[in-house]
């Protein structure tokens, strides 16, 4: 028997935009898209807001039923403490956030994010029952020199080693070449199969099959409703993480429809 086929994930991370205001008339505008056009089957959308905007996005997607789940940028490692500025999974959990994205290349760059702060927060979101969305991926000197995929399988390593099976088959992994975000610069359909490929084949051999067929490997970089459709189509994708493109209701509501 066949296995089932994975869920494609279609998300949003809107970084450092949109106010809680805005973010309001976000989802009324998404909504009202996607009751004309609901998400189609087989599809799945989280949207991840700023920290100020969650619990206004959480009310508006709950009052309204949007079928959209709540996603956040980061949390911190630790439950509680003295720990000035930052937030808990815990926290995020008792909001409602189902998805917490863990090293994003912007937080591995910019907040000091190293391998080891990134396990430790994926450990945090499984802890409170969330789902991480592990982010990995190569700058364009090391692709240029041939790095990528080591690059890629030792952050894989040390976000996943030594974890159960069925744990890491509930994971979402990102595939973000650096070189493709916010350039416009979009990885080909055949550079992102190789890639989510290689993803796969590193959870297989760290875990097991079992949860290298039912992990999820989204691709992200320079997504938009012209190239989503046929990024999704890849064998091994299973789902985008969208930036840019994701800020505006009718363009993160072309990329959920896209291909589908
Ligand atoms: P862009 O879609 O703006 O390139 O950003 C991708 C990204 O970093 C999503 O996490």
């Amino acid at each position: 028997m066949a296995p089932p086929a994975r869920e494609k994930l279609v998300s949003g991370n809107w970084k450092m935009h949109h106010n809680h205001y805005e973010a309001i008339q976000f989802v009324q505008k998404l909504s009202a898209m996607l009751r004309a056009s609901p998400v189609p089957p087989g599809r799945a959308v989280s949207l991840h807001p700023s920290l100020t905007s969650l619990r206004s996005v959480q009310t508006a997607v709950d009052s309204d039923g949007v079928p959209v789940a709540l996603g956040a940028q980061t949390c911190h490692f630790e439950d509680r403490g003295a720990f000035t500025g930052e937030v808990s999974a815990g926290m995020l959990a008792k909001l409602g956030v189902r998805y917490v994205l863990a090293g994003h290349s912007e937080r591995r760059a910019y907040a000091g994010e190293t391998d080891e702060i990134v396990r430790a927060k994926v450990d945090a979101i499984l802890r409170h029952e969330m789902t991480p969305i592990l982010c990995v991926g190569e700058t364009l000197p090391e692709r240029e020199a041939g790095d990528a995929t080591a690059k890629v399988v030792r952050q894989l390593e040390a976000a996943l080693g030594g974890r159960d099976g069925s744990v890491v088959g509930r994971v979402v992994i990102a595939y973000e070449p650096i070189w493709a975000i916010g350039t416009g610069q979009v990885a080909s359909s055949d550079d992102a199969e190789d890639m989510a490929a290689c993803v796969r084949g590193t959870v297989r051999r760290l875990v097991g099959a079992e949860a290298a067929r039912a992990v999820r490997v989204q691709y992200g970089g320079s997504v938009t409703a012209d190239n989503a459709g046929e990024v999704m189509s890849c064998d091994n994708v299973d789902g985008v993480l969208v930036g840019g493109a994701s800020l505006d209701p009718e363009a993160f509501s072309a990329i959920i429809h896209s291909g589908g």
